[in-house]
């Protein structure tokens, strides 16, 4: 459960110090928690990697990327001069168990000197095949021997189907216990996802709604205007299925479409997030086709500006079959959700970046209004913009302006921006919850495992029969036609987050 309290002296060690994701997210939100207040009275943070480097250099490197990266932009002198000494780095190889001795040694020495055991976060930011050689390390050289304060962070991807997602959680049984593990899903630390939970569980007004008899169907859409970019070769391997909608869309159908939790504890939520993903019904191998359509974006515009296919992209294959895009319509098999289809796309090179969940109401029961008195018959929409606008909109119907009674649309919005100027990284609540030991927006073993398993008949349709059309939409466009058709035929559009249609 969230609590204010700021957690216990602890030393957090990166592995893949010197990578992206440190330089990019995890030392910015580590150094926006300390301007903010947040960190422990007492921290360390050890960054572990190959690369020869002294403690210098890797500050430097750290310091570039807040001026590059952080929300807060450059650090003044004195709050930088205050948090680096917090720094160090430690060159290691990651498979060889002296490292790790040293490594305890330089924790040991640390503990000592503040006179207290702290707590240890180990944070994982390496590929998926050295997390083998790092947790076996970690519990050969006991590092991570105590329950309590020894946590590790582990970045997706979790394995690559349900069978490498289980060895994967087995494998990390064999040192850690599941209360010490923190999978983590950085569109679960995001201020307009967790929001949804607040908007929900927080308010009389719309529980009673939420449901079958009044929503008619739900869309959650994340686009990116982005290719690929450097990452082919992880992509190739990858595809949107894997990249994002296992993880990222199925957590947000989750916070949609769950039962209200008894409290806020962190078994509370998992349970019934996991409850959702056992409530989707699966897709038959043979009827993906109608459930499911991958798209791979071609050349095309995007912003006035030229752009590859993805077949031209660095580390990619010129023959690739890998799905940018991917659009999918899942039901969901209990009571409140009978019947409602659930609409999630994702995909790279869309025109705009954009991610949205729009909760349709169904019309009204008998039109009262004539249509020449406007749009009356367009029902009631809820659009929860998540990024990078960030609002929540609730679209109803008003009498126009004037002496005659005609109907025209309004909406009703919840501007984040006009509330607060500053919005905290997903990184950063998620680091201080796993500082604090709080696991509510992590991903526990099961809800990983049942995420794959919602979609094992598709990925395994999508391997065994290469789409023969790709690329089917040009970088630029809102994806393939199939993905319109997929909805037209519910009689339904895609929206988009401004609520044209
Ligand atoms: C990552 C995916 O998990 O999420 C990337 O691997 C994707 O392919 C990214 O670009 C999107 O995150 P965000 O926060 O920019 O929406």
């Amino acid at each position: 459960m969230k609590t204010t309290k700021k957690a216990d002296p602890t030393i957090i060690v990166i592995f893949g110090g010197t990578g992206d994701l440190a330089k990019r997210k995890l030392v910015p939100a580590f150094y926006n928690l300390f301007l903010d207040g947040w960190m422990p009275s007492k921290f360390a943070i050890i960054g572990l990697g190959r690369t020869e480097l002294d403690d210098e250099a890797y500050k430097k490197r750290l310091f570039d990327g807040l001026v590059e990266f952080s929300r807060n932009g450059k650090p003044e002198k004195e709050s930088w001069e205050k948090f680096n000494p917090a720094i160090s780095y430690f060159q290691s190889n990651i498979n060889d168990q002296g490292s790790y001795e040293d490594l305890a040694k330089k924790m040991d020495q640390i503990d000592q000197e503040w006179g207290v055991r702290a707590n240890r976060l180990f944070y994982l930011s390496v590929a998926p095949r050295f997390i083998e050689s790092v947790t076996t390390n970690l519990s050969v050289s006991g590092l991570a021997c105590d329950d309590l304060k020894d946590r590790i962070i582990i970045e997706k991807p979790f394995g690559t189907n349900k069978e490498t997602a289980i060895e994967l959680n087995d494998m990390l049984r064999r040192t850690f216990k599941e209360e010490q593990i923190y999978r983590i899903d950085h569109y679960l630390g995001k201020e307009t996802v967790q929001n949804i939970l607040a908007f929900r569980f927080a308010n009389a007004l719309f529980e009673p709604l939420w449901n079958r008899n009044y929503i008619d169907y739900v869309q959650i859409t994340v686009a990116e205007q982005v290719g690929v970019e450097d990452r082919g070769g992880y992509y190739e391997g990858s595809g949107a299925l894997r990249d994002m909608i296992q993880n990222h869309l199925l957590q947000i159908l989750c916070m949609v479409a769950m039962e209200a939790p008894i409290s806020f504890e962190a078994e509370e939520i998992r349970n019934r997030k996991a409850d959702v993903l056992r409530a989707v019904r699966r897709i038959n191998p043979e009827e993906v086709h109608k459930f499911a359509v991958r798209g791979q974006y071609g050349p095309g515009w995007v912003e006035g500006k030229k752009v590859p296919g993805y077949r031209e992209e660095n580390g990619v294959d010129p023959k690739s079959g890998t799905e940018t895009y991917a659009a999918i319509k899942f039901y969901l098999d209990n009571w409140r959700w009978q019947g409602v289809p659930f609409y999630l796309r994702t995909g790279k090179r869309m025109p705009v970046k954009t991610s949205s969940v729009t909760i349709q109401f169904r019309p009204v029961p008998h039109s009262t209004f004539s249509k020449e008195q406007g749009d009356s018959v367009m029902p009631n929409r809820l659009t929860i913009n998540l990024q990078p606008q960030m609002d929540i909109r609730l679209r109803f119907t008003v009498k126009q302006h004037g002496l005659e009674m005609n109907l025209n649309q309004a909406d009703m919005i919840y501007d984040y921006d006009a509330c607060s100027t500053q919005t905290p990284e997903a990184y950063e609540t998620l680091l201080l919850d796993a500082m604090r030991g709080d696991p509510t927006l992590f991903m526990r073993s099961d809800q990983v495992e049942e995420a794959w398993d919602v979609i094992s008949s598709i990925l395994e349709v999508w391997e065994k029969r290469p789409s023969l059309d790709f690329p089917n939409y040009a970088a630029g466009a809102w994806g393939p036609e199939n993905a319109e058709a997929l909805i037209a035929k519910d009689g339904h559009v895609w929206a988009t987050s401004l609520q044209k249609d």
